[in-house]
């Protein structure tokens, strides 16, 4: 391991784009079929490894809905978020802000509550655990009707409290923010943070219409912005934190390499970019190795990969004296190291 790569793992750093079934390792998912009695088309981990191959967002998405057959009661969500934020803590996380997608669950007749509670009692135990603390973003799926989206918020009310914000994820193109203008304005009023996928496959119209319609606090993905200088400017000068996924750009085709991914550029343009996992089971790391495989493809110094963890509490949604106290651990860290 390079200097570089030991001092990425015990830098203090937030994750912020994490869809928590995105996690979900082929062991896992072996163990929970067997123990609920679910059939999954494979015949060993090996084949659901081999399986994961993308040429774009809705090919993986195809299969990782499938995988998520497996999760049925509140003991799998728990073991599956604990097995996240043990990868996590050994990452140098020290706070997460997770994404779920309730209707991937409902809709096979999974209560909200079954995912709730069991993602919930893993949260609690993480931060007994490793001192990691974290928050739960309920994303709407957007290939899903606008109907569809309201009655999911309907339900999350009995937990509302325990929920910090919505999110927009699934297929991307034809399914324009636009289309959850009056979901998102519901959820605001409910006091919930707004963040959306945009710009991932999407062209940077839908990224104005994030901002613009759905007014969120935070863009995940984003690289598509950088088609619109307009748009980066405006980006820019908000201090929009840009959620981006080096592996996932890459395995989904997004971007043709790590060696020629954006993220420096996005730096030198004044945009707050941060390293995150995204689907860590899928797209071969978790986000250390995010982290490791950006500096190392792109030649990355160590003010750059300091700027992204301290982007990383900067753009959580912690309380500022939260925020001040991490960064003055990541300050000593780097000072010490
Ligand atoms: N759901 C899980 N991962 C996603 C991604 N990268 N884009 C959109 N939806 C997702
Ligand atoms: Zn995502």
């Amino acid at each position: 391991m390079s200097d570089l790569d030991a001092f990425i793992t015990g830098l203090p750093k937030a994750e912020l784009h994490l869809h928590i079934e995105g996690s979900l390792e082929p062991e896992q998912m072996f163990e929970f079929a067997r123990r609920n009695g679910v059939e999954i088309p494979f015949g060993s981990v090996e084949e659901v490894r081999a399986a994961y191959e993308f040429s774009n967002l809705q090919d993986f998405l195809d299969i990782y809905y499938a995988g998520a057959s497996v999760l049925q009661t509140e003991e799998d969500f728990r073991d599956m978020a604990m097995a996240y934020f043990d990868r996590a803590a050994a990452d140098g996380v020290v706070h997460a802000e997770i994404f779920f997608d309730p209707q991937t669950h409902t809709h096979r007749g999974i209560p909200f509550g079954v995912a709730a509670n069991g993602l919930l009692a893993g949260m609690a135990e993480a931060e007994a655990k490793h001192g990691l603390t974290s928050k739960l973003i309920l994303c709407f799926l957007r290939h899903l009707d606008e109907e569809d989206a309201f009655r999911t918020l309907e339900q999350a009310h009995p937990w509302i409290e325990q929920i910090t914000g919505v999110g927009l994820d699934s297929s991307e193109i034809g399914h324009p923010p636009s289309k959850f203008e009056r979901v998102f304005a519901a959820a605001a009023a409910m006091g919930l943070k707004r963040v959306a996928h945009a710009g991932e496959e999407g062209p940077p119209e839908y990224v104005h219409e994030a901002l613009d319609l759905l007014h969120i606090d935070r863009l995940d993905h984003g690289n598509r912005s950088l088609e619109d200088p307009a748009l980066v400017t405006k980006l820019a000068r908000s201090g929009m934190t840009l959620t981006v996924c080096p592996l996932s750009n890459v395995k989904l085709c997004n971007v043709a390499s790590i060696e020629v991914h954006p993220i420096d550029e996005m730096l030198r343009k004044g945009l707050r970019a941060t390293v995150n996992s995204d689907d860590p089971a899928y797209f071969g790391g978790y986000v250390g190795e995010n982290y490791r495989a950006i500096a190392r493809g792109r030649g990355l110094g160590r003010d750059e990969v300091v700027t992204l963890a301290r982007n990383s509490f900067l753009g959580s949604f912690l309380p500022d004296e939260a925020v001040t106290a991490h960064l003055e651990r990541l300050d000593a860290y780097v000072e010490a190291n």
